[in-house]
């Protein structure tokens, strides 16, 4: 069974594309609010009904009903309104998601979790922390979702198909974003070949800003995340073994220890399997370590 818990429109549009890709035959969604996640499961089954996917969806506000999940999605929280920064919800997000870790340790604590509330990656680090799984088990999604982004940019600057786009951001998954353009490429061709200086700085600054144009125009940003969080799921229930930008505890890796933040790693049916180790140039490793520094500031302002 996959749980999200947390069924906002983000939950909500996770558990769709989840069950559209039949990533498991029980979803379930968790909330505190009476009667959102049961409305929200009754509109799911009604359209999977007439798609004739055997997927159920059951709503619920009884924590207990996790029972048996192998994936934890924690979305539950404020979302970004608009003019806020992903580090303005801290002190309300790590309440609810210290006391939601502590749920799914009681009724789940054989699964995976996949915490997206935001500030992310502090938010990943207090869900490790609290939930004392080992840290495999334990891998935020930010980076699969700016990628998203850095690939449509991508696309729209050269003009080619989205398959052939492959994109790759890590980092914190905020105002120390760190989209590579060293590491995307259009069917294998490295992106500095394709497009000059001042072009990839533009998509940088493009990927860095958008998600902030995109609550300031309709609210909330839903269908990417949403998405997002179902490709990450796949990969592990499909034991696919993708290279995923996750946002984990580093212990080493990047020179750094004690933080969880945004570096590629191999997704499988053991959660991190690996984490890949990529040679950063100076103004990369700056940036890198511009995002460590403000988690680690975010995560030591919070009672853990
Ligand atoms: C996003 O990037 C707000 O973190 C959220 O869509």
């Amino acid at each position: 069974m996959i749980t999200i818990i947390g069924s906002g429109k983000v939950g909500g549009d996770a558990a769709m594309f989840s069950a559209l890709k039949r990533l498991d035959d029980h979803i379930l969604l968790l909330d505190v609010a009476k009667g959102l996640p049961q409305g929200e499961a009754m509109d799911i089954n009604h359209m999977l009904a007439e798609q004739g996917i055997d997927v159920h969806v059951k709503g619920s506000n009884n924590f207990e009903d996790m029972k048996g999940s192998e994936i934890v999605v924690i979305v539950a929280g404020s979302g970004r309104k608009p003019g806020m920064t992903r580090m303005d919800l801290l002190k309300t997000n790590a309440t609810i998601v210290k006391s939601v870790v502590e749920n799914v340790k009681k009724y789940a604590p054989d699964s995976m979790i996949i915490p997206v509330t935001n500030p992310l990656d502090p938010m990943a680090h207090i869900t490790y922390k609290v939930s004392g799984f080992e840290r495999g088990r334990v891998f935020g999604m930010g980076g699969m979702l700016d990628l998203s982004r850095f690939r449509q940019f991508i696309c729209e600057a050269t003009g080619h198909s989205r398959d052939s786009v492959r994109a790759l951001v890590i980092g914190e998954h905020g105002e120390n974003m760190l989209p590579l353009a060293r590491f995307s490429s259009v069917s294998g061709i490295p992106l500095p070949s394709l497009l000059s200086k001042p072009e990839l700085d533009e998509l940088v600054q493009n990927t860095k800003q958008v998600a902030a144009k995109v609550i300031e125009l309709k609210g909330a940003t839903v269908h990417a995340p949403g998405n997002a969080i179902s490709a990450i799921i796949e990969s592990v229930t499909r034991d696919r073994r993708q290279v995923i930008p996750v946002s984990t505890c580093l212990d080493g890796e990047y020179g750094q220890s004690g933080v969880s933040i945004g570096v590629p790693a191999v997704i499988g049916r053991g959660g991190v399997e690996k984490i890949i180790e990529l040679e950063l140039d100076d103004e990369e490793r700056q940036m890198f370590e511009r995002g460590v520094a403000s988690v680690k500031d975010a995560v030591s302002g919070v009672e853990i």
